[in-house]
Parts: structure tokens; sequence; C-alpha cells
């Protein structure tokens, strides 16, 4: 087991990828998603923990657990509490460990209220508009930063 975990955690609805609007979050499954992040993983020599959930206090949970759980990173793609969860971004904020910002689509290019991000302003960077290559460039970024060195 590589000595570096990263944490991914995907929001509401991400279950449901796959059949949810594919002309927006296309084709991929989450589970492709997490195959995927898991070869890179290993590639990169790191390990990476994916979980999924509709509730956000489960990940609120989640992110105050990680840095007592040895993740060295978080990959977050908070769905549609992105835009609305304090609760989220203060736990984030909290958890001293660098935060990458993922999502599939490009959410500047969508709806106004998809314009604002409370998760950004307590990330390293924010990823978005590639679909499922969307996480493994934030996985590159946090592994070829050096920033899940630390
Ligand atoms: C999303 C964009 C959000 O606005 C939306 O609520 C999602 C998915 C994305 O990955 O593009 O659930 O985070």
């Amino acid at each position: 087991m590589p000595d570096t975990k990263i944490l991914v955690l995907h929001g509401p609805n991400l279950n449901l990828l796959g059949s949810r609007e594919p002309e927006i979050y296309g084709r991929d499954t989450l589970a492709d998603i997490d195959a995927r992040l898991a070869a890179l993983a290993a590639e990169l020599g790191v390990a990476v923990d994916a979980r999924q959930s509709n509730h956000e206090g489960e990940l609120v949970t989640w992110v105050q657990q990680a840095g007592a759980e040895g993740f060295r990173a978080v990959i977050v793609n908070a769905g549609a509490y992105t835009h609305t969860s304090i609760a989220l971004r203060d736990a984030l904020a909290a958890c001293e460990l660098p935060v990458i910002e993922v999502h599939l689509s490009n959410i500047y290019k969508r709806e106004t209220f998809r314009h604002t991000s409370l998760i950004s302003g307590v990330a390293m960077g924010q990823i978005a508009g590639f679909g499922a290559q969307s996480y493994l460039l934030a996985l590159r970024a946090a592994v070829e930063t050096g920033a899940a060195d630390k």
C-alpha cells in the first residue's frame, strides 16, 4: 500500500452518472471514474479512497476525519453543494489538507446559480469542464505539484 493516500469525494447525484443528463455529464458511470482514478493512482504510486454521498453532513464528517485517517489531500466534486454548502466549505478550510475542486461540466458556461463556488476560496485550484478527465487531472495535480507530499 503506497504511503500517500488521497481522499476523493463525490457529492449528491453523482451516483447517477452514466444516466444523469449524459449530454452534460457524459456516459461514464461513477464506478468507471473510480476505476480510472485507481489505475492512475497505481501509476503515480499513491492510493485513492473514493466515496460518494448524497448527504451534506456525511461529506462534512468525512472531511473532518480525513487528517486523522492519514489522507494527504482531498479531491472534491461537491455537486450542487458547491454552490450552497458553507458547512462543507468550513470543513475543508479546517482540515488543513490541500483541496482540489473538480467538476465534470464547465460550471461557468451554465446557469448563473452555478457560477458561484463556495469551495473555490478554500481550494488550491479548480478543474472543471473535462468530464471524467477532470478527476484524473486533479489527481495528477495533487501528486505532481507535490501538494500531497506535505
Ligand atoms: C457538477 C456541477 C454542479 O453544478 C452540479 O450540481 C453537479 C455536478 C459537475 O461536476 O459538473 O451535481 O459539480
